[in-house]
């Protein structure tokens, strides 16, 4: 079921792709569950597989802006972010072309596709076999998203035909989503593995995505959740916690980086969180962490993980 991405297994997968089965890929920013983005069939079976409503669309991945281009209408702005961060943890939303053939329910019906040039090794060698692919996240809706090979197996087990393994993810977040539109307006729809400054240095100041919007519904308040409750701030942990520490703020065996390293925090985050929801602790106490850089996405996660479920 898990097998290194490599050689014959890379041959199987695509084979597996083309005949319209599943295939958890890895990416730098997380895994994903990928299926023929132009098969309906292939892609029901991603939203059965993930329990994932249906209003919420998928990310066509493509090798490279070429691809891309054969299904959006890219604003210049858009060309040069993906000249810039492609291959890479950014996804764009544009006006989606009549022409493309990616199945209509990948796009849930919208008028703007998702589009994003992975930068790991496997889905490249992927994609130069079967794009585009679509693939969301290797979880169960709503839950924690898979670093490993091993974690995406706990999420989708029978419900995949093969696991790539092709270690653990570098990034460890998911992309960051900028829509461009026809007129070039940008707005962030998710902060994720490429830093808001980043972009905004080639962008100026992003738009805000309206709140509670279907314009992404990655952005629903409940997401990314273990089972277990989160503190936030917590400087320690209280009677019974589970403590999930940062820099100095350490206390136990897990601390998402402590030189303080963003970017480490970011590629320990989900393995983190699934390892102290093992231990059976009913709150994990989180330690505060700065808000710049990468630590805008991180926030983002943990308060969609702390928010109230249903
Ligand atoms: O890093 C990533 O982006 C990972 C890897 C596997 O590539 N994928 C990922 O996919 O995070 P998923 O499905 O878990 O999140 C994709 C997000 C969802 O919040 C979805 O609502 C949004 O992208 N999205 C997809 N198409 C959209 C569209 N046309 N307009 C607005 N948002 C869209
Ligand atoms: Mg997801």
């Amino acid at each position: 079921m898990i097998r290194y991405a490599e050689g014959d297994a890379l041959a199987e997968a695509a084979a597996i792709l083309r005949a319209g089965g599943l295939v958890a890929m890895p990416t730098e920013t997380v895994y994903g569950l990928a299926g023929d983005a132009t098969n309906p069939l292939a892609v029901a079976r991603i939203f059965e597989a993930k329990g994932r409503p249906r209003f919420n669309p998928l990310i066509a991945h493509v090798l490279g802006v070429e691809q891309a281009r054969a299904h959006a209408i890219l604003h210049p702005l858009a060309e040069k972010l993906a000249a810039r961060f492609w291959p890479g943890p950014l996804t764009i939303v544009a006006p989606r072309r009549g022409e493309s053939d990616v199945a209509e329910l990948a796009c849930a019906g919208l008028p703007t596709i998702a589009l994003r040039a992975p930068a790991h090794p496997a889905a490249r060698a992927l994609l130069a076999q079967i794009a585009p692919l679509a693939a969301p996240s290797a979880n169960r809706s709503g839950r924690i998203s898979p670093t490993t090979a091993q974690h995406a197996a706990e999420e989708l087990g029978g419900a995949v035909d093969l696991i790539l393994d092709g270690g653990p993810c570098a990034v460890g977040l998911e992309s960051t989503i900028v829509a461009i539109g026809a007129d070039g307006a940008a707005t962030l729809l998710r902060a994720g593995g490429i830093a808001r400054a980043d972009i905004e240095a080639m962008t100026g100041p992003l738009a805000a995505a309206r709140a509670g919007a279907v314009d992404a519904p990655g952005m629903l308040q409940s997401h990314y959740a273990p089972r277990a409750r989160l503190r936030l701030n917590a400087t320690a942990p209280g009677e019974g916690e589970a403590y999930l520490g940062f820099a100095a703020f350490d206390h136990g065996p897990f601390n998402l980086s402590r030189r303080g390293d963003l970017a480490e925090a970011a590629a320990n985050l989900y393995a983190m969180l699934r390892a102290l929801d093992a231990t059976g602790a009913d709150v994990i106490a989180v330690a505060p962490l700065p808000h710049a850089g990468l630590g805008e996405a991180i926030a983002d996660r943990l308060a969609r993980a702390a928010a109230p479920r249903d």
